[in-house]
């Protein structure tokens, strides 16, 4: 697909290695992950198979540069691949996303080298599974609010408090964690740490029963005198904020393509059953009334489409992003969660039942209007952004 913004002056036309990664995650998505996605979401468990092989197509860390073991890509192939995996199945799409968005990502943009060295191989190859840990059980969309608290101790930091929601949580073997090191400042006293699995008084807690994405893990994670040597500070104290904000920028263009994927197999699905379902004598599809929610549905999906693209652009452009990247969410969760919905109303009572696909996108689709920023902060960003100058 060509297109060129106007606006941003960026050509949207695929180059042939993005095109060739496309064909790559599709075919992946349609043999090794969509055949699975019921048992997945029925279980409550990806195969870690599964994310061992996404990790050796290189998929873990599309846009890790190959000398820290990455692909290599961009941000742009990234979403093309997030998009297909979603596709598919948006649990494992999930475990994608925060892996990716959220762990990968601020190690390799505020990591020293060392860090990049020591973190980055395994977690772009998939042998390691990272995740992020913002909210907490009374700070969500308020993420300055965070009671956390790192102090430090001679060459250690000790950290105390409960992380809520942590996609990965309990899979994880890297955590990026952020922690309150002076409350008086609010996010100014924020700082971001790695904590490895395994280190002493970090632990998994309570695993979450989920209405969708049932087969992601979202768990708390505990530090009860959480010992993190001075060396995984990652960035300066006091930059935690604008670390994790930042983060959630590049995030929200991920749960943009996943809302895409999500709303594709709500339209490649309604397309199927409309094309052999009859009532009254003749296929669904021919009546108006389904037309009209198919054709909604495909612009739609080409409007999300381009929004994320153009947000992926502006991040691999190094531009400011926080704009496009909220837009992108916003338009491509609300379009994700109503597709979801209209699927369910062609499959009718079908589309009830588990036997089909319909009812499992309508659960997973209304978390993109939720995590990694509400459609209402999502709100707030846009108009904080066109209000500022
Ligand atoms: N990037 C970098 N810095 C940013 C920023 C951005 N996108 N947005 C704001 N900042 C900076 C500001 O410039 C400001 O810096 P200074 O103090 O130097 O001026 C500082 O951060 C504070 O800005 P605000 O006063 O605007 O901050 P706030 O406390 O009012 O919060 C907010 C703003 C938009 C509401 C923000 O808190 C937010 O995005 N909240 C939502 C959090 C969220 O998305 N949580 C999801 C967690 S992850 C998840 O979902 C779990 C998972 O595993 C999938």
């Amino acid at each position: 697909m060509a297109v060129t913004s106007a606006e941003t002056g960026f050509d949207l036309t695929l180059t042939e290695e993005q095109e060739q990664v496309q064909r790559i995650a599709r075919d992946f998505a349609t043999e090794r992950v969509l055949p699975h996605a019921a048992e997945i979401d029925d279980q409550g468990k990806i195969p870690r198979e599964l994310l061992v092989e996404m990790g050796k197509l290189g998929f873990m860390g599309t846009y890790v540069p190959e000398r820290y073991g990455g692909s290599g890509l961009d941000t742009v192939s990234y979403v093309l691949i997030v998009e297909e995996i979603n596709r598919a199945c948006a649990s494992t799409g999930v475990v994608l996303c925060s892996h990716v968005s959220l762990a990968v990502d601020p190690i390799l943009h505020f990591g020293s080298d060392a860090q990049k060295r020591r973190y980055l191989p395994a977690l772009a190859n998939g042998e390691r599974i990272g995740c992020f840990a913002l909210s907490e059980p009374a700070s969500g969309s308020d993420a300055a609010a965070m009671r956390t608290s790192a102090r430090p101790d001679g060459a250690e930091w000790v950290l105390n408090g409960t992380k809520n929601f942590i996609t990965n949580g309990s899979i994880g073997d890297v955590a990026v964690v952020f922690a309150q090191t002076d409350p008086p400042q609010r996010h100014k006293g924020i700082a971001a740490f790695i904590v490895e699995k395994g280190s002493p008084g970090f632990s998994v807690g309570k695993l979450e029963k989920k209405l969708g994405i049932r087969g992601s893990d979202t768990a708390q994670l505990v530090f009860q005198d959480c010992r993190v040597p001075a060396a995984n500070l990652l960035g300066e104290v006091g930059e935690g904020f604008k670390i994790a904000l930042s983060t959630l920028d590049g995030g929200r263009i991920s749960i943009a393509a996943q809302a895409v994927g999500i709303a594709r197999a709500c339209l490649e699905d309604s397309l199927a059953y409309a094309k052999q379902r009859e009532a009254f004598g003749k296929k669904i599809a021919d009546f108006q009334a389904i037309q009209w929610m198919l054709a909604d549905m495909a612009t739609e999906i080409d409007a999300a489409r381009l929004l994320t693209w153009r947000a992926a652009a502006l991040k691999d452009a190094g531009e400011d992003l926080i704009l496009a990247s909220a837009e992108a969410k916003l338009f491509a969760s609300d379009i994700a969660v109503k597709a979801a919905r209209d699927c369910v109303q062609i499959f009718g009572g079908y589309g009830y039942l588990k036997d089909f696909p319909a009812e499992r996108h309508y659960r997973d689709a209304k978390i993109t209007e939720i995590y990694e920023g509400t459609s209402e902060i999502m709100k707030l960003v846009i108009a904080e952004e066109m209000l500022k100058e």
